[in-house]
């Protein structure tokens, strides 16, 4: 029995990350469509988006927005205050995945492997900070926003004589940290499913032509070459997967969420981040690592669907 009949897509919005949201958008309507749905799609770059979502009688919301004020609880909160179920994540999970330092402090406090971090205050003495950062983490050292995404402002230093002036260079992101560089491979692993469904999707592999995967390397088609299922040993395969669940369920994720990780020189995974509402373009991680376990885009669809 389906819960819904009729059902608002968001997507596009006012974030940096608007062009992927539309693109998400519009894939996810065609699946919802071909799947018997009555869909709308509202574009909260409009004024009056929470007016049309109230009148148009829908009985649930799959979100197709990215970045800030749609993954971090805000939109959340909203839909929570005019009583409409939507997908993914709730607003305290959105909220600590947003936060680079804030989900650190979960890891910490659930043993999942992050890289070692300081947050900085852009109010006190830097010199002193890039000091301490030196001595407790030491070269290289990588600089980024507490809540961005899409590597904006993320650095690697190599330098001491370079640290400070990387430092002042993000002075516009609200929130920065100095974190651990870890040399290895990066990977991103999909989780899907609730309760006894929940389970890890195939480890995708990133293998960026730049020196990390920056902002070109993730939206220049080429740029970027991806494996799945990753060329991991079964031994390290399962400990990534079995990570990128404590790590979903330590932040509280529901529905679905994409845990980015990378494994050092000893095999050992650290995680970077959990994504709560990850890409669903034709391009994106999500939809290729579900294919790669026998999901069609549409069954995707569906599933996130029957979290709300
Ligand atoms: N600690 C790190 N060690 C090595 N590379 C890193 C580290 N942190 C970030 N990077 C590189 O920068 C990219 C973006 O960083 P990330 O923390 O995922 O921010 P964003 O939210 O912008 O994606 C990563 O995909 C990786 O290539
Ligand atoms: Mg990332």
């Amino acid at each position: 029995m389906r819960r819904f009949s009729r059902l608002a897509v968001l997507l596009g919005g006012v974030s940096g990350e608007r062009e992927v949201s539309l693109r998400s958008g519009q894939r996810v309507m065609a699946s919802l469509k071909r799947q018997g749905y009555q869909v709308v799609g509202i574009d909260p770059i409009d004024e009056d988006w929470l007016d049309r979502l109230r009148t148009t009688a829908v009985e649930g919301v799959f979100l197709a927005l990215h970045g800030k004020g749609y993954e971090d609880g805000t939109v959340q909160g909203t839909l929570e205050n005019i009583g409409l179920p939507y997908t993914g994540s709730g607003i305290l999970a959105s909220a600590l995945g947003m936060n680079k330092i804030m989900a650190k402090r979960v890891f910490q406090a659930m043993e999942i492997p992050t890289p070692a971090y300081l947050p900085i205050n852009l109010e006190l003495d830097l010199d002193q900070q890039c000091e301490e950062a030196i001595e407790q983490i030491g070269f290289p050292l990588v600089v980024k926003p507490t809540s961005e995404g899409s590597s904006l402002g993320v650095s690697i230093v190599y330098q001491a004589e370079k640290l400070r002036w990387t430092v002042e260079k993000n002075r516009d992101f609200q929130e920065n940290l100095f974190e651990q560089y870890i040399q290895g491979k990066e990977i991103t692993v999909g989780l899907l499913g609730i309760g006894s469904q929940l389970r890890a999707l195939p480890v995708l592999e990133l293998i960026p032509q730049n020196k990390f995967y920056d902002y070109e390397a993730k939206y220049t088609e080429g740029m970027t070459q991806f494996v799945v299922p990753a060329r991991l040993s079964e031994t390290v395969n399962q400990m990534a997967q079995s990570i990128a669940l404590r790590a979903h369920l330590a932040l509280g994720c529901h529905g679905y969420s994409r845990v980015d990780m990378i494994i050092d020189a000893t095999e050992q995974p650290f995680v970077t981040e959990v994504n709560t509402l990850p890409g669903l373009t034709e391009l994106s991680d999500l939809p290729a690592q579900a294919e790669a376990a026998g999901i069609s885009y549409d069954q995707l669809i569906a599933e996130i669907l029957e979290s709300t």
